[in-house]
């Protein structure tokens, strides 16, 4: 019996929508599979806005959000819950998944694949027709209301060529890839998540282009648009920008000094 929950964050669904720029048709994807009661599977490469997009979705269609970061520790119980110890008793206690399906919200695994192979056992009766979730402990059999729903997210790319879903999961989800946003709407997510100036923010992702055009060659992940909002903060903050574009999007993307050569020339190159 162990003594903790694992961590989650339950987001309430009276909080303010979180800002996200719809990119190809993703808001209206996820709100037919919401309206219809289909699990939705995003896959894309780090800080281009997977979850960002689910913060946003949720906030929208008024459901409370339960993110879980999928690990390799993660176990079946971490997800529905266990009996835990408490001034001497035993008591149940939900977890995430289980409180997302009795209070009808969406409950978002980030990093799917990260998680043991016993989690899928968990979640493969919510994502049938059956929408059900069994509690073995307690003896309940949970049927998942119309506002259920479950999302999952991973990152195809670095993950070791074993951590991957099975085609019995896999094939549970509408799916849906991401990327990094088109150029103009990247400057204008850039822009409205720091402030700085449109100009300044298209320089930005242009440079962006650039670092991303040397990914596969001597990178595993080109640059995100998490990384090009950090450097539109320090920039924004008074950084000079070649500077701020050294510690946010060269020295995040490589512990190899060759690679990092290249990357702090190009970078030389727009703004030195
Ligand atoms: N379409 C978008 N609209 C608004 N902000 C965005 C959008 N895309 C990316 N961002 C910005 O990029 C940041 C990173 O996005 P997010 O955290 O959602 O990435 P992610 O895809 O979940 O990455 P990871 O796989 O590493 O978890 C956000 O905090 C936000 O500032
Ligand atoms: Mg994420």
């Amino acid at each position: 019996m162990a003594a903790v929950m694992p961590q989650h964050d339950r987001t309430p669904a009276s909080d303010g929508q979180p800002y996200y720029r719809p990119v190809a048709g993703e808001c209206e994807l996820f709100e037919v599979a919401f309206r219809h009661r289909l699990p939705l599977l995003l896959k894309g490469p780090t800080g281009c806005g997977k979850t960002r997009f689910v913060a946003h979705m949720a906030a929208r269609l008024g459901r409370p959000l339960y993110t879980v970061a999928c690990h390799d520790d993660l176990t079946a119980a971490d997800l529905s819950g266990r009996y835990l110890l408490q001034g001497g008793e035993t008591r149940w206690v939900d977890g995430p998944l289980t409180r997302a399906v009795r209070e009808g919200g969406i409950c978002y695994l980030d990093e799917v694949v990260e998680a043991r192979r016993d989690v899928t056992v968990v979640i493969h009766p919510l994502t049938d027709d059956r929408r059900v979730l069994p509690l073995e402990r307690t003896g309940e059999l949970l049927h998942a209301p119309p506002e259920f729903m479950l999302v999952v997210s991973y990152n195809p790319g670095y993950q070791h060529v074993l951590k991957n879903l099975k085609p019995s999961t896999r094939q549970r989800f509408v799916s849906m890839e991401f990327d990094f946003p088109p150029p103009e709407a990247e400057a204008e997510i850039v822009a409205a998540e720091t402030g700085l100036s449109g100009e300044r923010c298209a320089a930005l992702v242009n440079l962006a282009a650039r670092l991303r055009a040397l990914k596969g060659r001597d990178l595993d992940e080109g640059v995100s648009t998490r990384l090009l909002v950090y450097c539109a903060t320090l920039v924004q903050a008074g950084m000079r920008i070649d500077e701020a574009a050294r510690y946010t999007l060269v020295e995040p993307l490589s512990d190899d000094p060759d690679v990092r050569a290249a990357l702090g020339e190009l970078v030389e190159m727009t703004f030195g």
